[in-house]
C-alpha cells in the first residue's frame, strides 16, 4: 500500500529519514545460500558517499557502516528476510531549523505535506536522496545473487551541465570507476570539473545523465505485458529522486529515424542457446537500436539505457518562496547538497538494476 516496497519475489522495502536513527532495507525473497557480508555491503555504500575531492558533492560525512541484523549465517543467507540498518551520524539537522515552515522550491516539502499533513522538514525526511542508502544495500544483496548468473551492471555519467561525454574518441569505461564524477574519459572528466567548480561558486546546481549497461543478460527475461523488462526498469529509475526521464537504446532519437535504419537485425548462432525453452530456435541480434529489450523481453543483446536528473533542487542561492501561510519568504539554503548528483546517483541506478534483474531471474524460474 504505501509505496516503500519494490518487487514481486525478490522484494525490498527501504526505511528510515535522512536525519532520523538510521536508514535501510529489509529484503525478502532472496534464495538461501547466496555468499553475503557486511564489507560486500559496504563496499557498494562507499561507493555512493559523497567524495572530499569531487567538485559535484556535498560535504556530509557519513561512516554508512551497514549491520546485517538478520537473514545471514556463517556468510551466506538464509532464506529468510535480510534486514540491513546504518545508522545516520552526520545529520546537522540545525542547518534545516529555517525550513521548518518554508517550502523549498523543486523539492517535496509541500507535495509531501499535501499528502501527509505532516513532514520531516530536516533534509526532507525520507524525499531526502539519504533514502536511497537503503536501496543500494539492497542493490548489493541482488548484486551477490546475480554474481554466478554473468550479469554486469555498470553505470557511469554521460553528460552534466550541458557537457556530454563523448563516446567515441577518448571514452574508457574503466577510467569512470577512478574518478569522483564518474567520468568515461580524462579529458572531458577534467572539463565537467571545472564547470562544476564554477557553479558551486555561483551557488547554482546542475543536472545530467547517467548512463548504465547490463550485460550478460540471457534472451528472455520479462513479464509482457504490465511488467515488461522495460516498464519495470524505468519505474525502478523514475522512483530514484530527481530523475525526470528514462530512455532505451536509441530511446527519443527513435521518434526520429526510420524504421528501416531502426529494425534491429538477427545473425545466425552457431551454438545452440541453452537457457531456451525447447522450440525456440538459437538466434541472436547483430544490432542493437533497442537497447536489449524487445516486447518487454530481454533480446540476449547488452541493456542499454540513460537516466536523466534534474539540478538538485537545494540551492544556496537566494529563491524566493512562500511558507506555511502564504507569504513570501526569500530562502537561502543553508545546509549540504551536491552541485550535480549524477556521480552518486549512479550506485543507486546499478542498485535498482540489480533488483530488477534479480525478481526477473526468479519470475522467469516459474513463468515460462
Ligand atoms: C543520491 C541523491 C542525492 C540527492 N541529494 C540531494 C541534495 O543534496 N539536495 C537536494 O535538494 N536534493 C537532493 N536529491 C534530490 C531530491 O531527493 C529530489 O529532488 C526530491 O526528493 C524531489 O523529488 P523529485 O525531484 O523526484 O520530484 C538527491 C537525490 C539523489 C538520488
Amino acid at each position: 500500500m504505501g509505496g516503500n516496497t519494490f518487487g514481486k519475489i525478490f522484494t525490498v522495502t527501504t526505511f528510515g529519514e535522512s536525519h532520523g536513527p538510521g536508514v535501510g532495507c529489509v529484503i525478502d525473497g532472496c534464495p538461501a545460500g547466496v555468499p553475503l557480508t557486511e564489507e560486500k555491503i559496504e563496499h557498494e555504500l562507499a561507493r555512493r558517499k559523497p567524495s572530499s575531492v569531487s567538485a559535484a558533492s556535498t560535504t556530509r560525512r557519513e561512516a554508512d557502516k551497514p549491520e546485517i541484523l538478520s537473514g545471514v549465517f556463517e556468510g551466506r543467507t538464509l532464506g529468510t528476510p535480510i534486514a540491513v540498518l546504518i545508522r545516520n551520524q552526520d545529520q546537522c539537522s540545525d542547518d534545516y531549523a529555517a525550513l521548518r515552515d518554508v517550502y523549498r522550491p523543486g523539492h517535496a516539502d509541500w507535495t509531501w505535506e499535501a499528502k501527509f499533513g505532516i513532514r520531516d522538514y530536516r533534509g526532507g525526511g525520507r524525499s531526502s536522496g539519504r533514502e536511497t542508502v537503503g536501496r543500494v544495500a539492497a542493490g548489493a544483496v541482488a548484486k551477490a545473487f546475480l554474481s554466478k548468473s554473468g550479469v554486469s551492471i555498470r553505470g557511469w555519467t554521460a553528460s552534466i551541465a550541458g557537457i556530454n561525454v563523448p563516446q567515441d574518441n577518448g571514452f574508457d569505461i574503466d577510467f569512470a570507476e577512478g574518478n569522483p564524477l564518474r567520468v568515461p574519459h580524462r579529458e572531458y572528466a577534467e572539463k565537467i570539473r571545472q564547470k562544476l567548480e564554477i557553479l558551486r561558486t555561483e551557488h547554482d546546481s546542475a543536472g545530467g545523465v547517467a548512463a548504465c549497461s547490463i550485460s550478460g543478460v540471457p534472451p528472455g527475461l520479462g513479464e509482457p505485458v504490465f511488467d515488461k523488462l522495460d516498464a519495470v526498469l524505468a519505474q525502478a529509475m523514475l522512483s530514484i529522486g530527481a530523475v525526470k526521464a528514462v530512455e532505451f537504446g536509441s530511446g527519443f532519437a527513435s521518434a526520429y529515424g526510420l524504421g528501416s535504419a531502426l529494425n534491429d537485425r538477427f545473425a545466425p548462432c552457431s551454438v545452440p542457446l541453452s537457457f531456451l525453452p525447447s522450440g525456440a530456435p538459437s538466434l541472436k541480434y547483430a544490432t542493437n537500436n533497442a537497447g536489449g529489450i524487445l516486447g518487454g523481453v530481454s533480446t540476449g543483446m547488452s541493456i542499454e539505457f540513460r537516466v536523466a536528473f534534474k539540478p538538485v533542487p537545494s540551492i544556496s542561492q537566494r529563491q524566493l518562496t512562500l511558507d506555511h501561510k502564504g507569504d513570501p519568504y526569500e530562502l537561502s539554503i543553508d545546509g549540504r547538497h551536491d552541485v550535480c548528483i549524477v556521480p552518486r546517483a549512479i550506485p543507486v541506478v546499478e542498485a535498482m538494476s540489480a533488483l530488477v534483474l534479480a525478481d526477473m531471474m526468479l519470475l522467469n524460474s516459474i513463468n515460462r
